[in-house]
């Protein structure tokens, strides 16, 4: 070959190495800005989650090398006491944001904490109920597990610590999960997209977040042979199962929430405690001790989801059809005039231009479409009736235009 061929052929495979490198790149390196668990909070990074691990979880990071207690699902369940009692734990199929299936373990740690880890399992978004659920009563296939501390006596409302968990053996802390088509995320805010909270930049620090109730309507468990069935729909341990790990949800949220007295004098304000009270109000004997044990009332009381908020009579089918199933389990977290708690804010975002017929509907054209804000919960606004109930209830002639 002569010189020229030779230096031909060597920048013709320069060029290909740049245009591979700059390939695997985007691919790995500069994803796309997600749409779904975003809201102005992009897709985060893994240094932003390692400071994120040493502000909550107390761990140092020397490289990738992770030291400290939390840095594996192990070392964050000991330092939680699970293994030592008052566990309580369920497998279910959440249909609601994750589409996945889930085996919780949930324990109060001490009077002012409470604590969870979640296993999902799944092979993709969202995953065969059937095969994901079996998997999961089986422990088979996990993916990451996800955990939750929440304190109520770090700050007003109570902090809520995120960690993520790898499935392969060692169990380590991860800085990112993955929970939908869009790919990996990192801590917090891949969490915060479901369970609030922000980054305080005063204070340099993360605060707010919650842990989220279960809602029995959305969720399901293997059924008599080989069916799938909504927990709302079967009574009995489930039922039980969900409503004592309402009750420790409950008892995550601020301190002043607690019941003292029998019958519980009660006032709303917190829309998630609202909503839990509201589930298993009608159960006889609701109490909820200072210093918690759970939510009182009968054992195996189920949850009543037709509850509907106060400041919601005047609209009650679109609470039913629509808030209550693809709005509600993330706005409840949210404080800023749109936890949608009352018909009257809705009707706010509703009329706003830049408000619902751009964010969740298509009018008009220049539409974003970002809500609902997490895949499989648009995925079902868009596949159900929920969209034509939105534009029904509101007066919208359509809500795709
Ligand atoms: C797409 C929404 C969504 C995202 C994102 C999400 N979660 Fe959740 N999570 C939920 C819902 C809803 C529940 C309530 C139980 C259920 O339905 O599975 C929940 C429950 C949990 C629980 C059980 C305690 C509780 O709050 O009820 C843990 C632990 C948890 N999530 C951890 C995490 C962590 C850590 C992250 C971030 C890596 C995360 N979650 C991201 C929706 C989400
Ligand atoms: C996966 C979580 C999630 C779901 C589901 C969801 N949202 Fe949102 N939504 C958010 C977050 C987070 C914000 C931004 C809050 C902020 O800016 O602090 C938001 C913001 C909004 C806003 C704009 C408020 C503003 O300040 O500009 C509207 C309107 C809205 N959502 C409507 C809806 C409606 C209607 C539904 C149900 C059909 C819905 N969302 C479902 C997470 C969600």
């Amino acid at each position: 070959m002569s010189l020229k061929a030779y230096l031909l052929t060597a920048i013709a495979i320069a060029i290909a190495i740049v245009l591979l490198g700059i390939g695997i790149y985007r691919t790995f390196f500069n994803l796309p800005v997600p749409k779904f668990l975003n809201t102005g909070r992009g897709r985060g990074d893994e240094s932003t989650a390692q400071d994120y691990y040493k502000q909550v979880g107390g761990v140092q990071w020397s490289g990738q090398q992770c030291q400290g207690q939390r840095c594996t699902l192990a070392g964050w369940k000991s330092a939680n006491g699970f293994g030592s009692g008052g566990e309580v734990s369920a497998v279910y199929y959440n249909e609601g944001e994750l589409g996945l299936a889930r085996d919780v373990h949930c324990r109060e740690v001490n009077p002012v904490k409470v604590a969870c880890y979640v296993t999902n399992y799944g092979s993709s978004f969202p995953a065969d109920p059937l095969t994901s659920l079996s998997n999961a009563a089986a422990g088979q296939n996990p993916r990451e597990t996800l955990a939750i501390e929440a304190a109520r006596s770090f700050s007003r409302e109570g902090d809520t610590w995120f960690f993520v968990y790898s499935a392969a053996p060692g169990n380590a802390l991860l800085p990112s999960a993955q929970l939908d088509n869009e790919g990996e995320k990192s801590v917090p805010n891949i969490c915060q997209g479901c369970h609030g909270g922000e980054y305080a930049y005063d204070q340099k620090k993360f605060v707010g977040g919650t842990m989220l109730p279960f809602d029995v309507f959305t969720s399901s468990v293997l059924g008599p042979s080989g069916s799938v069935q909504k927990i709302g729909a079967t009574a009995g341990a489930y039922q039980e199962a969900f409503r004592q790990l309402n009750g420790m949800v409950l008892d995550s949220r601020g301190r002043t929430i607690h019941f003292t007295s029998e019958p519980p004098t009660y006032t709303f304000g917190d829309p998630i405690r609202d909503l839990i009270v509201g589930w298993y109000d009608h159960c006889p004997t609701l109490s909820k001790p200072v210093n918690g044990s759970g939510l009182g009332g009968t054992t195996g009381c189920a949850a009543d989801d037709t509850y509907l908020p106060p400041l919601w009579t005047a609209k009650p089918v679109l609470y039913q059809t629509v808030v209550r199933r693809y709005c509600r389990s993330c706005h409840n977290t949210l404080d800023h005039g749109i936890e949608f708690t009352a018909w009257s804010q809705f009707e706010f975002w509703a009329n706003n231009s830049a408000g619902i017929v751009r964010l969740v509907c298509n009018i008009g054209g220049a539409s974003w479409m970002l809500m609902p804000n997490a895949e499989q919960t648009y995925a079902r606004f868009w596949s159900s009736s929920g969209h034509t109930d939105l534009a029904t209830q509101l007066g919208y002639p359509t809500c795709m235009q």
